[in-house]
């Protein structure tokens, strides 16, 4: 399976910071190893859409379940497709904890994400406390107990399991950490467990490579690191080719 780069842009770059981030990204990485995949605010994925020159794939960070309506401020799955959005970030760590968003919205937006055609990439990941008290499995299977029922095996999906302490914070999993929770993912996927599992929290040039070369690991989720070119090619350029 080709890795996966992807990267959660956050609240950063407008439509003006998107296109000087693809003007100095496309000459650093004329001949692309892996996936590649930019979650942009919605209001720059039109531009970013437009100033890529590479092949590379775009989603939104959050949508809402409901196809139409009054409900201010969000945006549909629908409208992020006519928008040129092909992947949809649902239930990201700051969706969850600063937002308040529950197992139970996260799956109405995987229902939505599927059917408007978008490739759903569901966050999962534990709280350190949840971790320290031996919660690990306990969490990852509740979360994707919430969701993998409105999953079927012929609409692509991914899972990025980002550990809650390890996301912005300059902690990263281990490997050996890495490789444990996306075997725990991948288990409770149960016939859908052959879904691309990606790791996030703090991935970096320096790290990527090791993280990668775990098991069970298909990719990557960057945040901060995706911001600037020259850095988030570096972690592109360090994705091992082809997975062993
Ligand atoms: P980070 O964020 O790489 O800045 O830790 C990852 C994420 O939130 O997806």
């Amino acid at each position: 399976m080709t890795r996966i780069v992807a990267g959660n842009w956050k609240m950063h770059h407008g439509p003006p910071g998107a296109a000087d981030f693809f003007s100095r990204f496309v000459p650093r990485v004329d001949s692309i190893p892996v996936r590649l995949v930019f979650f942009t605010p919605d209001v720059a994925l039109a531009a970013s859409i437009a100033s890529a020159r590479v092949p590379a794939e775009f989603g939104v960070q959050n949508i809402h379940w409901e196809a139409a309506g009054a409900l201010t401020g969000e945006t549909s799955a629908e409208m992020a497709r006519e928008a040129g959005a092909t992947l949809a970030l649902i239930g990201h760590s700051e969706r969850r904890h600063v937002f308040g968003e529950t197992d139970a919205e996260v799956n109405r937006k995987v229902l939505a994400a599927v059917r408007a055609g978008l490739t759903p990439v569901v966050c999962v990941g534990e709280l350190l406390e949840e971790r320290r008290a031996g919660r690990l499995e306990e969490v990852l299977r509740g979360q994707v107990g919430a969701f993998v029922g409105s999953l079927t095996g012929d609409r692509e999906f991914m899972v990025a399991y980002e550990p809650v302490w390890a996301i912005g914070t300059g902690e990263t999993a281990t490997p050996a950490d890495a490789a444990e929770a996306h075997g725990i993912v991948r288990k409770a996927l149960g016939e859908l467990g052959h879904a691309p599992i990606l790791y996030g929290g703090s991935v970096k040039p320096g790290n990527a490579a090791s993280l990668m070369s775990a098991h069970d690991v298909d990719g990557v989720l960057v945040g901060g690191a995706s911001l600037d070119p020259d850095v988030f090619a570096g972690i592109v350029e360090a994705t091992p080719s082809a997975r062993s």
